[in-house]
């Protein structure tokens, strides 16, 4: 046991509950260097609070059994953790080179004028933040957006606003919208010509990896398994009381 562990072995945890920071233990088993666990120990903490906050990182890195540094190192390189509040549907527009020849500068204008805001940011109701991404594999599909990681491609301004419409009036189901796995697991080429036609229908289940199980924890995978962005973030509203502790 480290001097970290032991240091912090009689201190209950606040934020993760025993069994999220057991996931954590196991996913540090699962790399040749455990320090390689700490994304998907990010994301358990996304999951559970919507954000990372500085006491749930410390929480993370003392299940990882590090200093929190690494942690907050980790977490401020990539652009999909949350340090801040952020709306109930966070909209990922790719602007990278395949997007981009294909027209997303008009969808994502369009994206714009029909939320309300500009990227960056947040619409005023809380609804939606709207931000700009590089690339997210789903080239043969340009322009390509992700909504809470969910895939809506072939986008163009008609699409975009029966998306937004459909968020307003909350008809958007996002369980309707593919994965990454599910977009991934096409068991055709991409056909130049007439790009996004042969996608074919994922097996029932999908195929989760066993990391992505050790993420959501087996509670979360059921259809219609929460998304911390479905959680009600806004910059208005904070935090649910409900998970204001862990
Ligand atoms: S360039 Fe947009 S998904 Fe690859």
């Amino acid at each position: 046991m480290s001097p970290l562990e032991l240091r912090d072995a009689e201190t209950p945890y606040e934020i993760l509950s025993a069994e999220e920071v057991g996931r954590i233990k196991v996913l540090r088993q699962r790399y040749p260097q455990s320090r390689s666990a700490i994304l998907p120990a990010l994301w358990i903490l996304q999951r559970k609070e919507g954000i990372l906050t500085a006491d749930g990182m410390r929480e993370v890195a003392r299940a990882m059994d590090l200093p929190p540094g690494p942690v907050e190192a980790v977490a401020s390189f990539y652009s999909m953790y949350f340090f801040k509040p952020h709306g109930r549907y966070v909209v990922e527009m790719c602007t990278n080179i395949s997007c981009l020849l294909m027209g997303s500068k008009k969808v994502l204008d369009q994206f714009q004028e029909q939320l309300g805001c500009a990227v960056g940011g947040t619409t005023a109701d809380g609804m939606a933040t709207l931000l700009e991404v590089e690339c997210l594999g789903a080239c043969g599909a340009a322009p390509a957006a992700q909504i809470n990681h969910r895939f809506v491609e072939n986008l163009n301004a008609e699409k975009v606003d029966q998306v937004v419409t459909d968020m307003k009036t909350d008809k958007l189901d996002l369980h309707q919208l593919p994965t990454g796995t599910e977009v991934s697991a096409h068991r055709e080429l991409v056909d130049l010509a007439n790009p996004g036609a042969n996608r074919v229908p994922l097996p029932a289940g999908g195929a989760a990896g066993s990391v992505v199980d050790l993420v959501k924890g087996a509670a979360n995978l059921i259809p219609g398994g929460e998304h911390p962005a479905d959680r009600g973030y806004t910059e208005a509203a904070g935090a649910p009381a409900s998970e204001a502790s862990g």
